[in-house]
């Protein structure tokens, strides 16, 4: 037995012991810090939801048209009721027109993409 003992502490076991304690220390402190990460990836983060409700185009038309063209465009103030039988015969293009660069008393919208307008005029339309 003592001769067992003696082995060991001369042993490379013995003097490497604490090198391997702190080795192991550091791979329980590293496999520790790591634990969280590895769960923040596996919940996914929650995202803005990509389809807005209601119809396309009707976010937008609450946002920009509606205080002067009404919440349905039925008018308000100064501002004619938007008529869908007029906005039908008149055909995409004086909208767009009427849209980006605006038409009497209204502005023109020219920071909107084509898809936005594409989308406010079907809006309009189904009003
Ligand atoms: C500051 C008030 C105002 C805002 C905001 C506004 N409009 Fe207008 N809009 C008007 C007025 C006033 C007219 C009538 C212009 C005229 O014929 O002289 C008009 C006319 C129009 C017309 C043409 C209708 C026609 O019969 O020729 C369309 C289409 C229209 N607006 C769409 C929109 C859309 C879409 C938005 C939002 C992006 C919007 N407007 C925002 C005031 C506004």
């Amino acid at each position: 037995m003592s001769r067992l003992r003696r082995w060991f502490a001369s042993s490379l076991a013995f003097h490497a012991f604490p090198v391997l304690l702190v080795m192991a220390t550091t791979v329980v402190v590293l496999v520790g810090c790591g634990t969280p990460t590895t769960n923040s990836t596996a919940t996914p983060a929650p995202q803005a939801p990509a389809v807005v409700n209601g119809p396309p185009g009707a976010a937008l038309y609450t946002k920009s048209c509606a205080r002067c063209h009404g919440s349905s465009g039925q008018g308000k103030g100064s501002t004619p009721k938007l008529d869908t039988v007029r906005l039908a015969s008149l055909g995409d293009q004086p909208l767009r027109m009427a849209i980006a660069y605006g038409k009497g008393e209204m502005p023109g919208f020219g920071g909107l993409s084509d898809a936005q307008v594409t989308e406010l005029i079907s809006y309009l339309k189904g009003l």
